[in-house]
């Protein structure tokens, strides 16, 4: 079935699903990942996971919305009826998502006003970040995201998102490329004399580092790699079902899988260079960091040790992270209003303005987690979080295995594989990886799956004690 509404060609939808892929979890988590993880070993590990399991989830969530022409909820009910409620439950995922997806975008919008009003120094502090989330008037700029991202869901798939993917897409790519090439030129002296370069830095990112490694960490590693590579690709989570919907039947999908891995990974690994070098020359890889810490901590402090320079390189770095959550949070707006527009056969901008009033007040309640409404719980993974890694937690660490491993059931054994072969070759298409497909989705991705999945429950951390 057509739809109405849709990408106008394969580089819109390209740059439109690309764009949803690349977010701050290439930019935040993938260094930090490979820094952490031997550097080079994490690298092949991924590199190898996202061209066999990447790839497959990602085909599969693409082919079942462009087959159906639906979204999460009745593209799995047209599949089978009975399950629906897998339908439901993928559904659920972006709806959370989407409650503090913003909050992060407006913490990078205060960042870039910083370094654009030259308060590197302010920026630069250890406890700007933590005093200025848990001060209530930082919601205004988490609002200020939301609205934004509302706005451009508003005007609709092409002139909304295709549009503004196209000029954010090819701005973000030469913003990193630039930014990489200019960490690698650093040099500086460390507290005990020792000079060190960016090209050490770069060092220390790609060559692959045995020490200490046994079976166990390797096996970590790869869990690692494993659930990164779920959240940067935007899969499991209906998002990219909702996209597939939108895609003309004569595109070829699986050139266009290809390219949104090469941009994902592509971003993700260029992050690398353009973040590891500096932080080693300048902090030692000490302050290296995931999440916040690395870029609203950490990153701030390298760019006010570079002078003048450092003030263009922090402005540009946060723009482009910006331009990289905007993208990814309309991705998620854009799945729920989808589902919305199917269940009460609603008009989009009806739709729209409805669920913008909805998460504007879930935005704002989970900026406030910081201050107003504060909690502290303790989450199975060991850590403790407040609202919003609460929400994190239960929809990327616990959801989308469970939804990996319940999709790839139904189409590796009862759709069977043939049926996501069959679109990917509507038209004479050619799918080259097609056995490689047939074979990972029936046999890898479950038991990786039900692995991902025990370790969310945090069974492993209670058997470690
Ligand atoms: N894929 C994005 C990233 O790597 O940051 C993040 C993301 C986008 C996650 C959209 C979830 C989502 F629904």
């Amino acid at each position: 079935m057509e739809k109405k509404t849709g990408f106008t060609g394969q580089l819109g939808f390209v740059f439109a699903a690309a764009g949803s892929a690349v977010g701050v979890g290439n930019l935040w988590r993938f260094p930090y990942l490979a820094a952490k993880n031997g550097g080079g070993v994490f690298l092949l590990i991924y590199l190898v996971l996202v061209l066999t399991v990447g790839f497959v989830l990602l085909t599969t969530d693409l082919a079942i919305g462009r087959k159906t022409g639906k979204s999460a909820i009745y593209a799995y009910e047209s599949m089978r009826k009975k399950w629906k409620f897998l339908g439901i439950i993928t559904f659920i995922v972006p709806v959370l998502i989407m409650t503090y997806y913003a909050v992060i975008g407006g913490w990078i919008v205060n960042y870039i006003i910083l370094f654009l009003t030259g308060k590197v120094d302010i920026a630069s502090q250890s406890d700007t970040f933590s005093n200025f989330i848990s001060s209530p008037n930082s919601v205004w700029f988490s609002l200020f995201f939301m609205l934004l991202t509302s706005f451009i869901v508003y005007g609709g798939v092409e002139k909304g998102i295709e549009r503004v993917s196209k000029f954010i897409m090819p701005v973000l790519l030469f913003m990193v490329v630039g930014i990489a090439i200019y960490s690698l030129t650093l040099k500086a002296t460390a507290p005990n004399g020792e000079i060190r370069t960016g090209i050490d830095g770069l060092m220390v990112y790609l060559k692959p580092d045995f020490t200490g490694m046994t079976v166990g960490r390797f096996l970590q590693i790869s869990l690692d790699a494993m659930s990164q590579l779920f959240f940067s690709l935007s899969v499991s989570m209906g998002i990219m079902i909702t996209y597939g919907s939108y895609v003309r039947k004569d595109v070829d999908l699986s050139k266009s899988v290809s390219m949104i891995e090469i941009m994902d990974t592509g971003v993700a690994f260029l992050a690398g260079v353009m973040i590891i070098p500096p932080v080693f020359v300048f902090l030692g890889l000490e302050g290296m960091s995931a999440g916040p810490g690395l870029m609203f901590i950490s990153l701030p402090k390298v760019f006010a040790q570079m002078g003048l320079g450092g003030r263009i390189i922090g402005f540009v770095f946060f723009v482009l992270a910006a331009f990289a959550a905007l993208t990814s949070c309309i991705s998620v707006l854009e799945s729920i209003v989808a589902n919305y527009m199917e269940i009460l056969n609603a008009q989009r901008k009806r739709a729209t303005v409805v669920l913008s009033i909805v998460y504007l007040i879930a935005t704002g309640v989970i900026a406030l987690g910081y201050s107003t409404f504060y909690v502290e719980v303790n989450l199975p993974n060991g850590t403790t979080g407040q609202l919003l890694d609460i929400m994190d937690y239960i929809s990327n660490s616990f959801m989308m295995p469970f939804i990996s491993l319940l999709s790839s059931i139904l189409i590796g054994w009862i759709m069977t594989p043939q049926w996501v072969i069959d679109e990917m070759e509507r038209g004479g298409k050619k799918f080259s990886r097609k056995r490689l497909y047939a074979v990972i989705i029936k046999y890898f991705c479950p038991v990786i799956m039900f692995i991902l999945f025990l370790q969310s429950t945090g069974v492993f951390y209670l058997l470690k004690g």
